[in-house]
């Protein structure tokens, strides 16, 4: 089963996107999308958030563009995405310890989001083929997905045509390589070859350039996943920042 059409995950990642932060360290889904806006301070017509789970940066981007998709293979995350969109809160349960949950409530309101979430739209489907009639966009995001998909080339291959000239892509990843996800002939980076390392961010440049071009330097984003009271994920993501260029470079 997908774990992320599970009970388990579907409590973790709302507390993860809407819950209290752990550790003095920020919300990831909002810090993801402040840095992304700190680039980008042009044009905000439309944006696309990719593997948007439960669709947090999909209200934080729809804060200030005039339309946001959310797409998620998840079809429990899609519809709690929308129950939120559409009614303003959700409930869930975290687990405490063992079989003992807490219940919690997502209040859109509580977080400034009732206006953003008129402009945020979701739907179910799969990045690695996406619908050729979304159109373009001015911001492209995809947070911690990267290293969640079986090809992660052919959904690199799909991007620089999403993102309008001028427009921004935006990749969070902690490159959590697992053979459960991506089996390793897929990987595009975190492996020996000819003789010296292949980090992810030289894999990505490999796909994404020359069409998108890399705005340097990366930047570094923690994040932290409550899975009981007792035990969190603490990671730490890279983000990079790929602009398409006005022009194409002859
Ligand atoms: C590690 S979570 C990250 C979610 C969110 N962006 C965040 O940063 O909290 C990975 C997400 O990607 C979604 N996902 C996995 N494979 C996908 C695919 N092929 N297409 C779209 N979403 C996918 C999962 O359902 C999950 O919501």
């Amino acid at each position: 089963m997908n774990p992320y059409e599970t009970d388990e995950l579907l409590g973790q990642y709302l507390d993860f996107h809407y819950g209290a932060e752990h550790f003095g360290v920020p919300n990831y889904p909002r810090a993801c999308v402040e840095l992304a806006l700190a680039t980008h301070s042009d044009h905000r017509e439309r944006a696309l958030d990719l593997g948007c789970a439960v669709g947090r940066s999909t209200f934080e981007l729809a804060r200030t563009f005039d339309e946001v998709i959310g797409i998620d293979l998840s079809h429990r995350f899609i519809a709690t995405a929308d129950v939120l969109a559409n009614t303003g809160q959700s409930d869930y349960r975290v687990r405490e310890e063992g079989e003992l949950f807490s219940q919690q409530t997502v209040e859109l309101s509580a977080l400034g989001l009732s206006d953003a979430a008129a402009r945020a739209h979701f739907q179910q489907g799969d990045a690695c083929a996406l619908d050729a009639s979304l159109g373009t966009f001015d911001l492209v995001f995809a947070g911690n997905l990267i290293d969640r998909l079986p090809d992660p080339a052919a959904f690199l291959a799909q991007l620089p045509n999403l993102v309008k000239p001028g427009g921004l892509l935006v990749i969070s990843s902690p490159y959590t390589l697992l053979p459960e996800y991506t089996s390793p002939e897929k990987w595009i980076g975190g492996f020996v070859q000819d003789g010296r390392p292949l980090r992810m961010l030289e894999g990505l440049r490999r796909q994404l350039e020359p069409a998108l071009e890399l705005q340097t330097p990366t930047r570094e984003l923690p994040f932290v996943i409550r899975e009981t009271a007792r035990k969190y994920q603490h990671t730490l993501a890279e983000v990079s920042l790929w602009r398409r260029p006005l022009f194409p470079s002859t």
